[in-house]
């Protein structure tokens, strides 16, 4: 295989890796640690993958997981727009935008961080693209904790901030009288650490984002918003971005701890399908090994 890095801070294109081929566990061990060194790494001139190859190729690397409210089994919610499970494969979860459904995605987050658990990685690939448009970037939140002042640092160290599904999907529930307090009974708001430390690397992060993260454990909602806001802005500085150009087939991999993602709405009325398998989610406390 053959890695090349895009920018200093975060990303890199994979070349010459036949994903139709049985990984061996060495191999996936590199694709591991090529996620946690690159933070989002790009599988370029992939043949197609049916769905089941798709979930087989996940399966040897990860351990994938359903959407919390997706699941085939139980089906919680119907399903929310515009993530769909696939029939007969739920861990995967279609991303479809297209002239009744405009792309909703173009804000800064990572996939399911409101977990007690966090989602570690998602796996991305393209299936159908806009002929212009629907690029994807990604923030090294990693870079960006690195850069900010020893003092910043400091005051971030013990400071945990709650992560809550009801700000992104309470439309969704919109007619399904209940099922919002259930599925919040289910899944509570989280305190997770603002500087994160990774549990799988010696790398610390920003963890927060305006779509998910609600308030400062500890402080009013005034006291919250001085702190996070200037954190929600750092995902949008250019030097800890890498802006991705899909290609049909393409498959990307991310940490979810590590960055933030963004999916550039910019093709309507033209359709843009995406087919995404999240990762299990890790133990915050663990240990860096
Ligand atoms: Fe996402």
């Amino acid at each position: 295989m053959k890695i090349e890095k895009i920018s200093k801070n975060i990303g890199a294109y994979i070349y010459d890796f036949d994903l139709k081929e049985q990984l061996n566990p060495e191999t996936a061990q590199r694709l591991r640690e090529l996620v946690l060194e690159h933070e989002v790494i790009f599988l370029k001139n992939q043949s197609s993958l049916s769905p089941k190859q798709y979930l087989n190729l996940a399966s040897q690397v990860y351990t994938p997981m359903h959407h919390p409210f997706i699941s085939e089994k139980d089906p919680l919610v119907p399903g929310i727009s515009p993530f769909q499970p696939h029939e007969g494969l739920s861990e995967i979860t279609g991303i479809r935008h297209g002239r009744k459904n405009k792309g909703n995605l173009n804000e800064w987050h990572s996939d399911l961080n409101w977990l007690e658990q966090p989602s570690q990685t998602s796996i991305l690939r393209a299936l159908t693209l806009p002929k212009v448009g629907g690029d994807t970037l990604w923030a090294s939140m990693s870079a960006a904790y690195d850069d900010l002042s020893e003092e910043s640092k400091a005051n971030l160290e013990n400071l945990r901030a709650f992560h809550d599904f009801t700000q992104i999907y309470r439309g969704c529930f919109e007619g399904e009288k209940g099922s919002l307090e259930r599925m919040q009974a289910l899944f509570p708001r989280q305190a997770h650490k603002i500087a994160l430390r990774h549990p799988l690397i010696d790398k610390k992060a920003i963890f927060v984002n305006r779509v998910s993260t609600t308030q400062i454990v500890g402080m009013s909602p005034e006291e919250s918003r001085d702190i996070l806001e200037p954190l929600f802005l750092l995902a949008k500085t250019p030097e800890y971005q890498v802006r991705y150009k899909w290609e049909v087939n393409d498959i990307a991999i991310w940490d979810n701890l590590l960055t933030q993602h963004y999916a550039v709405s910019d093709y309507w009325p033209e359709a843009r399908e995406m087919e995404r398998i999240s990762i299990a989610g890790i133990d915050l406390n663990k240990a860096a090994v």
